[in-house]
């Protein structure tokens, strides 16, 4: 595996996803934990420091322990990371006249070779992305200078002995137009095996699981989402028997959800499934709160509080499997340091009670979401499942921005069914990640059939993605959002003005709370 180090980049993820892209298995560790540990303890054939928003010229800027080097393993920088191997070796870091952001041309020095430019600068040079305000101007010995930009000398630098690299700029992002490749050559230089295949993967989590949890009981907290349904799979292919699956009707599903789900997963499998009825639980308890965070807690905790009853009535159950997924773990817990800002305490990660009689267990904690749709697939996990856009736990809840009803989650509901519909109705459903409906707690003045209107608002979101990290907001021609809007504003008393979130992730968020 590689081990990559997190100085606090907005794009750290990205590192992750790209080089499991190329089938190489890695995690992200944060740079005040401790790696040194963590290099011997997770085998790691390669590290890889990401880039920061500090500057390594500062005295408290974050850092790593010299012992790293001592390991003999290749090591790439990134950015921040680029200049603090420089720095810790001897180089020179300092600030620019001008600082380089966005598209970049750098050239390759044709007097110096590397393999980690194999196949690359075709006609000499290479866009990149670049985002820096400091630069190296100074290499550390042992170091050569394999490319520079119009601004600064060393935009990609190598002790090809120590298999050490730098390049200042994000080969991670989608606007480095050979960055994947860059990344490749480092894996290769590593010599790593790349075998990371859903194949593998599903094995390896199934074996695990198997070892783990022996002939302990678990209970699967299954929301009929693709993750929740592939956690369970996942567990019935090591535990069978030993697992129970418990899907809670909390009032705040899509229309006919419950039923939906039900249908779905008796037909499909032979897993031991049991429903909960939650709705006047859910909603006494939420009545009165507005605040998005306190409603995710609010929800977390009565999810626990329901797992924890029916436990007890199976008799000695010791975990409690939940489809939790890397970019849950990281928007919710903050990769870098302790003090970052979380985005949101996602119900089955930050949203949950600190005391809890059950052990969680998380098989997917560190997978993306296509990556479980592989290991779905692998599974023979139907369509109807696999392509079913993600909902997030707190459900519409988190959909209906301030106090929530029973009238305005109706509402919701009713609008966000019509709009699903719509999309399927005109094949447009597999091409957005996810579609849904908002209800705005505002009112607007309106005119139906020559009578004044007075009702509430409602927001149509569609994204794009591919993990749900970044999103782009899908667009849809005029004669769709037309007949879309006169549907809702016709079959949905109580809403009379429809709008179109064009938001993208960042900076919004694809929820609205
Ligand atoms: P945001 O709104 O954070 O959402 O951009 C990213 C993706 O995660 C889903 N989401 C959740 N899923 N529990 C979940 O299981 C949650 O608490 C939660 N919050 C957001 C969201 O629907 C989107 O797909």
């Amino acid at each position: 595996m590689i081990l990559i180090v997190d100085f606090g980049s907005q794009v750290t993820q990205l590192i992750a996803r790209r080089i499991r892209e190329l089938n190489v298995y890695c995690e992200i560790i944060p740079w005040d934990e401790d790696i040194i540990s963590a290099i011997s303890l997770k085998k790691a054939k390669a590290i890889v420091l990401s880039g920061g928003p500090d500057s390594t010229r500062m005295k408290k800027s974050p850092t790593i322990s010299k012992k790293v080097f001592k390991f003999n393993i290749p090591l790439l920088g990134i950015c921040y990371g680029h200049q603090l191997i420089c720095k810790l070796l001897g180089g020179k870091i300092s600030e620019t006249e001008k600082r380089e952001f966005g598209k970049t041309i750098i050239r390759r020095n044709t007097k110096n070779h590397s393999a980690i430019l194999e196949n690359l600068f075709k006609k000499n040079i290479e866009e990149v992305w670049m985002s820096h305000g400091d630069a190296v101007t100074e290499l550390p010995k042992g170091f050569l200078e394999l490319a520079s930009s119009d601004t600064s000398p060393f935009s990609v630098i190598g002790d090809t002995v120590r298999k050490i690299y730098g390049v200042q700029f994000h080969p991670e992002v989608f606007h480095t137009i050979n960055g994947k490749k860059f990344l490749e050559n480092f894996v290769n230089i590593a010599n790593i095996k790349r075998n990371w295949t859903p194949n593998k993967i599903t094995d390896d989590l199934v074996a695990e699981l198997k070892s783990y949890i022996g002939d302990r009981k678990v209970i699967c907290a299954l929301s009929g989402g693709v993750d929740s349904t592939v956690t369970a799979l996942l567990l019935h292919k090591a535990i069978k028997k030993n697992l129970t699956c418990i899907f809670v009707d909390n009032g705040l599903l899509r229309k006919q959800e419950a039923a939906q789900i039900e249908y779905l997963f008796k037909k499909n499998f032979k897993i031991n499934l049991i429903s909960v009825k939650g709705k006047q639980l859910f909603l006494k308890n939420l009545k009165g709160v507005s605040d998005p965070e306190k409603k995710r807690k609010i929800i977390g905790k009565l999810f626990i509080r329901i797992f924890e009853k029916e436990a007890k009535k199976l008799r000695n159950v010791s975990f409690l499997a939940q489809g939790t997924l890397y970019p849950d773990v990281i928007e919710s817990t903050s990769v870098h340091g302790k003090a970052a800002a979380t985005i949101k305490s996602h119900h089955n990660v930050g949203g949950l009670p600190k005391k809890m009689k059950l052990t969680l267990v998380e098989p997917l904690k560190t997978l993306f979401k296509d990556e479980v749709r592989k290991i779905g697939s692998e599974l023979k996990l139907d369509n109807s499942f696999l392509n079913r856009h993600p909902f997030p736990g707190p459900g519409l809840a988190i959909r209906c921005p301030g106090e929530i009803t029973a009238k305005k989650l109706s509402l919701l509901r009713e609008a966000d069914y019509i709009f699903v519909e719509q999309l399927k109705k005109h094949n447009l459903y597999n091409n957005v990640w996810q579609a849904l409906a908002i209800l705005l707690p505002v009112k607007s003045v309106g005119v139906m059939g020559d009578a004044r209107t007075h009702e509430y608002s409602c927001v149509l979101r569609a994204v794009s993605s591919t993990d749900g990290m970044t999103a782009d907001f899908s667009y849809f021609n005029r004669e769709f959002l037309a007949e879309t809007s006169n549907k809702i504003i016709n079959e949905v008393k109580g809403i009379n003005r429809i709008l179109f979130d064009i938001t993208s992730k960042p900076p919004g968020t694809i929820e609205w709370e």
